[in-house]
């Protein structure tokens, strides 16, 4: 259960002008259920969670299966939406260092940048390893990921022949468009879909995220099931509802001058989960001259780097920090009878004390100097409060978009690096004029 504290945001504004937004936020979030908005026929987002596993969960479950089987490591290929979901869902539950661990396939990811160094260790990595690719497109065409794609196929296919080759691509993609769907077709490769109606920074909980969630030992049912509750959750049209709260929270803050977000993270574990918040965010509002613009910190490692600007640099910033229970095994301090680190006054304490006391001291610290802290409190790290999060932040970012009245589903902006490289290597039909 996701629960939102905005007690450490006030300063010239009070409760009463939050109060206020209440049309406003009421008029966001109607527009989102009545699909009456711009961009509105890319709400499927809102129909993905379920209680009950799907045929295409189903399926997905299988083929997880056959590759947890037949693979040592597993490539999932894509850039943006079809890379930064399963890379912030198989960290936060399974942790940073998952590849370490033995039990589970590891899991690479690839077509997210175009880096040869990149690529290059990628291969070293790949050799002697049985492996599968599950290559991410919703258009089939994005370049970072079709150059990744094209290397990767011919790997597959020099290492295990045609055939076996083809048992061991995956591609999520357009159930009907795109050079992937036409290229899975004349290869025999098994698909899963997104759906027209999702938009990439939305797709996590279609195949996007599901099929690499699987691969890597995850309770695909259990996320799905965290996000259904929280749908069930947020569907309460009033402040009872954390993305009202989370929503108006932003957008009055952003009006009395706070421009920058920061979602503060505890947790490693969490920095894709920031990376992943960072793009919702930031491709739904960045648009016609507005937009928070959304930053990522992990504390407490940046509290000794962005620690002293968060302190006492421009007063344009509030921070949304995410707290997850803690986790009921404790580690705890022991005692040293030297010494001679002068820590002995924490013996008996756990780790986790220590933390909290860092959290409260830094809470207190941001907020005595001017910096608005909303708090995410979330159940403790595991598949269920994974949907949790993720509904929870999609709902919020629909809201609080339509609140900024800009399309919170497009992203012409894209669009212009990939027209200038385009024309820079010569694509067909990006010519010079
Ligand atoms: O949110 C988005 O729509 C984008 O970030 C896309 O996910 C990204 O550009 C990749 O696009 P595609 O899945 O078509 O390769």
């Amino acid at each position: 259960m996701i629960n939102l504290d905005i007690s450490n945001i006030w300063g010239e504004y009070t409760l009463n002008d939050l109060l206020a937004l209440e049309k406003e936020v009421f008029t966001a979030h109607r527009t989102l259920i009545d699909g009456k908005g711009p961009g509105s026929d890319f709400l499927g987002w809102m129909d993905l969670p379920v209680f009950e596993a799907t045929e295409e969960m189903r399926r997905i479950a299988a083929a997880a299966k056959r590759i947890r089987e037949s693979s040592d490591v597993f490539v999932v290929v894509g850039i943006g939406g079809s890379y930064l979901g399963p890379r912030a869902a198989i960290e936060l539950v399974k942790g940073q260092n998952h590849n370490l661990r033995g039990k589970d396939p590891q899991v690479f990811f690839a077509g997210n940048n175009l880096s040869t160094r990149a690529w290059q260790e990628l291969c070293a990595l790949l050799e002697e390893k049985d492996f599968s690719i599950n290559i991410i497109s919703k258009s089939g065409t994005t370049t970072e990921p079709a150059i990744a794609t094209r290397a990767l196929k011919w790997m597959l296919e020099r290492k295990y022949g045609a055939e076996e080759a083809r048992k061991r691509v995956f591609v999520t993609t357009d159930p009907a468009k795109g050079a992937l769907r036409q290229m899975a077709a004349e290869e025999g490769y098994e698909t899963f879909v997104i759906p027209p109606n999702v938009g990439g920074r939305y797709s996590v909980l279609t195949a996007v995220g599901l099929l690499p969630m699987a691969v890597a030992g995850m309770d695909v049912t259990e996320v799905m099931f965290g996000a259904a509750s929280a749908k069930r959750d947020m569907d309460v049209l009033s402040f009872e509802n954390p993305a009202w709260l989370y929503a108006a929270g932003r957008n009055l803050l952003y009006r009395n001058g706070k421009a920058i977000e920061l979602l503060c993270n505890w947790e490693p574990a969490a920095r894709y989960f920031g990376g992943w918040w960072q793009q919702l965010f930031g491709e739904s509002e960045g648009k016609d001259g507005q937009g928070i613009f959304p930053a990522t910190v992990e504390f407490t490692a940046d509290l000794h780097s962005l620690g002293q600007m968060i302190q006492q640099g421009q007063r344009n910033l509030f921070e949304t920090v995410i707290r997850f229970a803690p986790l009921r095994k404790k580690t705890m301090i022991e005692l040293d009878w030297k010494n001679l680190d002068g820590l002995n006054y924490l013996e008996g304490k756990s780790l986790d004390f220590v933390e909290e006391q860092a959290f409260l001291g830094t809470l207190a610290a941001h907020v005595d100097g001017g910096v608005p802290v909303m708090l995410v409190q979330a159940d403790e790290i595991c598949d269920r409060t994974l949907g949790e999060l993720f509904y929870f932040f999609e709902l919020s970012c629909g809201i609080s978009a339509y609140m900024l009245g800009v399309n919170p589903f497009n992203q012409p902006g894209v669009e212009f690096y990939k027209r200038n490289m385009f024309q820079l290597l010569g694509k067909p039909g990006y010519e010079k004029k």
